[in-house]
């Protein structure tokens, strides 16, 4: 269970946070929506320690990551697998060294063990003929897909935390990627890997979570499933989710929204 127990944080005078609280399993599969800016990226940065709140409390497992070392806190980043935005690959480095990157470092594997692992995540994800390239040879959708096979290298998650994973992707491309989400979190509840997805595409969100949180000046401003999301009153939003909405909105009164 990850928790955010009225958590806050400014960069500088700007406030982004200010006074998140949620409570998301490690099997659920949640979609963050938000503008720009909002602070979802954030958010991620803080379930994995990257960043530290100026107050409130966030614990994994029921311990407070806030106050945690270096070294636990590299345990903590264990039980995650992140694919950052844009896929952040490394440009020097082939696709095989980059999903190995995390084996070399993290692990005691031999280089036949590595080399076996990185074939297997990259044929699971459907690009194994690509060991051989370098990043700016890839087309956006397989840099994604070698970023999901990089985050799933080192570790067996319990969780997979993704940021705009299918953002500048074309909608095929987009839509394979969300298949793939799905893929990495089938299964049933409690057993399952469950997912954080951070995005504004709320198509894609709509087609990989289960539950919806609208991130709105540093508070959630919404949180339910697709039904109670499509039902929103909040006007802000249903503006946000329109590309989910039949075409002339309707609120549940059968008034016109405008
Ligand atoms: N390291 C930092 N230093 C200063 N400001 C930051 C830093 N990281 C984020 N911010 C600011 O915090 C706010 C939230 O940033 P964040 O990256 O979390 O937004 P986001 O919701 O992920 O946006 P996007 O949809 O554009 O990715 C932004 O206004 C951003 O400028
Ligand atoms: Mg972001």
């Amino acid at each position: 269970m990850i928790e955010f127990q009225d958590v806050t944080l400014s960069f500088g005078e700007k406030p982004v946070l200010r006074g998140l609280c949620f409570r998301v399993r490690f099997h659920e599969k949640v979609a963050v929506l938000g503008g720009s800016g909002e602070g979802k990226t954030t958010v991620l940065k803080l379930i994995l320690g990257l960043l530290r709140p100026d107050g409130g409390r966030i614990l994994v497992d029921g311990q407070d990551i806030t106050v945690m070392s270096e070294s636990r806190l590299r345990e903590v980043r264990m039980k995650f697998s992140i694919v950052f935005q844009e896929g952040a690959l490394f440009d020097s480095m082939s696709v095989r060294e980059n999903v190995a990157f995390c084996l070399r470092e993290y692990t005691r594997l031999s280089d036949e063990e590595i080399e076996e692992r990185v074939r297997g995540l990259l044929r699971r994800m459907g690009i194994e003929e690509a060991i051989d390239l370098m990043p700016d040879e890839l087309s956006g959708g397989m840099q994604r897909r070698v970023a999901i096979a990089r985050s799933l290298a080192a570790c067996e998650p319990r969780m997979m935390l993704y940021d705009e994973p299918t953002t500048g992707l074309d909608p095929l491309t987009a839509d394979n990627i969300c298949s793939l989400i799905n893929e990495l979190s089938e299964g049933e509840p409690p057993e399952r890997k469950g997912l954080i997805i951070v995005t504004h595409k709320v198509t894609d969100a709509a087609k990989v979570a289960e539950r919806f949180m609208y991130l709105k000046d540093g508070k959630i401003a919404f949180d339910g499933d697709i039904t109670g999301l499509m039902r929103t009153e909040d006007p802000e939003l249903r503006r946000f989710i329109a590309e989910l909405l039949p075409h002339r909105p309707v609120s549940a009164g059968g008034e016109d929204e405008r």
